[in-house]
């Protein structure tokens, strides 16, 4: 953190997205807007597991799919985002394509929160999809959580085998299907 501190104020406030105070720090979750690709991208870079995209990749994303992500602004800092999109073949399903909270920011629910506002401004989600690898203990255990929270099924499955990455060393990602969730849930 302590680089570029994109303020509240700059942003739009579309349905389900809140600004309260989190349990312990004062934590918005708020809607991006493209300059805010440039903390995301080095939230990603910092969060020593995600892929790292290019830049350029953040700054379309925090556009153009800006209704399908979050970002969370702890004491007035980026300390988490997640970017997501509504399947085209299926737009009542949310794929979320990447999550990541700074380290100093875990265990606080950051990433929970960001989940359950993109899910509240989302009225027409049915089923949540992400992809995960076998061994990341926290991102199963924070999809889980929210498919506990939201009362809904939660399967896991096969989807991309280690052979289907061009480079080397990328573990399978299996795919988690979170389904029957409902406006309010
Ligand atoms: C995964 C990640 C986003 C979780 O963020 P977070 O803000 O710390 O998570 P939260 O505080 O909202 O916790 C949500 C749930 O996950 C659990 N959890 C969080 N970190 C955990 C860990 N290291 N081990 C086990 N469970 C963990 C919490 O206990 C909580 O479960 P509960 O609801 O049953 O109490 C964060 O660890 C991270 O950025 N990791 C690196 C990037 C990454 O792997 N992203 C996911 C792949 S796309």
């Amino acid at each position: 953190m302590g680089q570029l501190t994109t303020r509240s104020d700059d942003h739009p406030s579309p349905r389900g997205t809140t600004r309260s105070t989190a349990e312990s720090s004062d934590l918005e979750i708020i809607t991006p807007v493209h300059r805010d690709g440039a903390q995301m991208w080095r939230v990603a870079r910092d969060s020593g597991t995600l892929d790292l995209n290019t830049s350029y990749a953040y700054l379309l994303l925090a556009r153009d799919f800006a209704q399908t992500s979050r970002i969370a602004m702890l004491d007035g800092e980026v300390a988490g985002f997640v970017v997501g999109y509504l399947r085209p073949t299926d737009p009542g399903c949310l794929f979320i394509w990447q999550i990541a909270v700074d380290e100093s920011a875990r265990g606080r629910r950051v990433a929970a929160r960001m989940l359950d506002d993109l899910l509240t401004g989302l009225p027409g989600v049915r089923t949540l999809e992400t992809t995960i690898t076998e061994d990341n203990a926290a991102s199963q255990r924070l999809f889980a959580s929210f498919a506990e929270r939201h009362d809904a099924q939660h399967r896991i499955e096969p989807l991309f085998e280690e052979s289907d990455f061009p480079d080397t060393g990328h573990d399978a990602e299996l795919l988690h299907v979170i389904e029957g969730l409902t406006p309010g849930s």
